[in-house]
């Protein structure tokens, strides 16, 4: 599935055009499966309507798991990382991780899980997060994996949308100094959820926690029970290509997060080829990715992705920060790691420590970096290079969304030529074009619109889950037949790709998606807040940060502590990731006479440009803008 060159890479994406079927036949005949397609590709953006793989039969653990066990059975699947250096650190082999998975996929079928059930999952960055994800997978069941971060009242949302009735937790997690009482937190989401009838809860902390008669169970007694029953297989469920094999919830411009869904056919043929392919992995190389299995770059690339490849994947349950700014070298120096898959917003932050935590490392064993989530600026991108890869290992810098499933423009690691902050050329099989206004495509280099990709990948989204017409809505009503990314981008001299950022009203804080109506709304529920627009400003280390405009005329006492009463405000609905940076208090908002917010002025406001706010003659009232503007944080 690899290309070698530039040319054979020039080749495949040639064949992926013209012919589309052809091209992902073969690179889908690399898989296992129980039963081949009738059909390689229906589809419509329209409707919108995707099928790969149609008639095709396949369960994606017996990729990850049986598929090797013959010859690579003990190869490491997994080497898990704690969150404290001095507790030890975990291996698990391809024939141990499939023991595991068999014997926890046992356990949801002992507590009533069916094909076709959805399952949310709550847990830290432990082992068993990815036995769970694939537990599911193996049954049939859907998964819903929840970031840890993520309030009560957010798991509620996703639960209740997904009518869900299993919840694998762990009673707490560890990250840095602090400890998350997952299972607290679940217990708080449940008053509203009647749909779940068991909670599955993991040892991780022993922090004292509630368990409900009937409902609750330790997984540890499960799996023993499993295990006197003497029942230590459990054959993969049959599935259509085009069955669920995940939901997960991610902001966009409303006020909603969306389930989007991927299906398992395409999403395994996908994630397996992108993650061989770009960064060209070889047997017996250790890789590394930074990421969360709560987002879409841990479902794809620390879990599905590399094992179908039965890569070595090391798995961190902490933070690059904890114990030091150098923990995340003292893993690559700890495990030999070969390939460093991370975010801008993490190499800001480790830059900001200076060099000393990087001196004198041994980085020898790096071949290969990756960097995903966010643009990466070109300072970070040199010194991730000069000072991580030491001048010899390609970075590749790979553009893609919770919604592609897998990389979609991105290098190919040590073929493509790299350029700093450039996500460089598409991969074979996608066809991206730059779009104005209007929907207009742009033709030719050194221009810039908005992202669109104009063919069906297999990665990509079927629909969010329980609401179709949100997905036709979002993604392909906004220019015909092309299915937009959000995204806004330019194509420069050589036809090379750089990501420039949202065009829509989604940040990207810390490479995590935040939709700025979605934080107005959890500001709006503070008692005193009237009404609030939130808005993006360029920050350091996060990428961007969240700027709140808030008009709150009935605060009383220390406005310093109405800040925190609506910081933790935000914090309770949404998560502590979403909590706004800095909150200005203003008597009201730049509206046009329609009472449409002005954004532009906020926006300008919020980045400290000041001297130039365009046309406010439209506004209803002008002079809160220079009230605003004398306020400004
Ligand atoms: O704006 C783009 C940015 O992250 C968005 C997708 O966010 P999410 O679905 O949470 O997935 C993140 C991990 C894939 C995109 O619309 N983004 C992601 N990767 C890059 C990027 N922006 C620039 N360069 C990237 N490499």
């Amino acid at each position: 599935m690899q290309v070698k060159s530039f040319e054979e890479y020039q080749q495949a994406y040639s064949l992926s055009v013209e012919q589309p079927e052809q091209f992902w036949e073969g690179i889908a005949n690399n898989f296992l499966w129980k039963k081949k397609w009738d059909k390689v590709l229906d589809w419509n953006f329209k409707e919108p309507k995707i099928k790969w793989f149609e008639g095709a039969k396949l369960n994606i653990t017996e990729n990850c798991l049986d598929r090797h066990l013959e010859k690579n059975g003990d190869t490491t699947a997994i080497i898990w990382e704690p969150n404290d250096p001095t507790e030890h650190h975990r291996i698990l082999t391809y024939k141990q991780l499939h023991t595991k998975v068999c014997q926890f996929a046992n356990v949801l079928k002992n507590n009533g899980a069916k094909k076709g059930d959805r399952i949310c999952i709550y847990m830290p960055m432990v082992p068993e997060l990815a036995i769970a994800v694939l537990a599911c997978a193996r049954i049939g069941a859907i998964h819903s994996v929840v970031f840890g971060g993520f309030s009560a009242q957010s798991i509620a949302d996703r639960i209740k949308d997904a009518e869900c009735n299993i919840v694998i937790t762990a009673d707490g997690g560890l990250r840095g100094t602090k400890e998350v009482p997952l299972k607290s937190i679940i217990d708080d989401a449940l008053v509203q959820c009647p749909s779940i009838k068991k909670v599955i809860v993991l040892t991780r902390t022993r922090t004292p926690v509630s368990m409900i008669k009937g409902r609750d169970v330790w997984w540890e007694d499960e799996v023993k029970k499993v295990e006197t029953q003497g029942n230590p297989d459990c054959p993969a469920e049959e599935m259509d290509a085009e069955d669920m094999l995940f939901i997960l919830y991610t902001s966009g411009s409303t006020g909603k997060p969306k389930g989007v869904v991927h299906t398992c056919g395409g999403y395994m043929v996908y994630t397996g080829y992108t993650f061989s392919n770009a960064f060209q992995y070889q047997p017996g190389e250790v890789y590394f990715c930074t990421a969360d299995i709560g987002w879409i770059t841990g479902h794809s690339y620390i879990a599905y992705g590399p094992l179908t490849q039965g890569a070595t994947s090391v798995m961190f349950e902490g933070i690059p920060t904890f114990p030091n700014a150098g923990r995340l070298w003292d893993i690559v120096e700890k495990f030999k790691v070969n390939i460093l898959y991370t975010a801008p917003t993490a190499i800001r932050s480790l830059m900001s420590f200076g060099d000393d935590v990087v001196k004198g490392r041994d980085f020898s064993s790096l071949k290969k970096l990756g960097s995903v989530g966010e643009p990466i600026n070109e300072e970070a991108w040199h010194w991730f290079d000069e000072k991580i890869g030491q001048g010899k290992c390609p970075i590749v810098d790979t553009w893609w969304q919770t919604e592609t499933g897998g990389f979609m423009i991105s290098p190919i690691a040590g073929v493509t030529p790299t350029k700093p902050g450039y996500a460089t050329l598409p991969l074979p099989g996608v066809q991206p074009v730059l779009v104005d206004e209007n929907g207009k495509v742009i033709e030719g280099n050194g221009v810039s619109g908005n992202l669109c990709i104009k063919f069906p990948w297999p990665g990509m989204l079927r629909t969010t889950y329980g609401d179709h017409e949100r997905c036709r809505t979002t993604y392909f009503a906004t220019y015909e037949n092309l299915y937009f990314t959000g995204d806004g981008c330019l194509r420069d001299e050589d036809g090379y790709y750089r990501i420039t950022g949202r065009v829509d009203d989604v940040l990207n804080v810390s490479g995590h998606r935040i939709g700025t109506a979605e934080v107005e709304n959890a500001i709006n529920m503070h008692s005193t807040v009237v009404e609030s627009a939130v808005i993006g400003y360029p920050h350091d280390i996060k990428g961007q940060g969240v700027y709140a405009f808030v008009v709150c005329p009935n605060q009383h006492g220390d406005p310093e502590l109405t800040r925190k009463d609506i910081m933790m405000t935000v914090a309770r609905i949404i998560g502590a990731i979403a909590k706004p940076d800095k909150i200005q208090f203003v008597t009201g908002l730049p509206k046009t006479r329609s009472g449409k917010i002005m954004r532009r002025i906020l926006r300008k406001i919020a980045e400290g440009d000041i001297s130039n706010l365009g046309d406010t003659s439209t506004l209803l009232d002008p002079a809160v803008v220079e009230e605003i503007k004398a306020g400004a944080l």
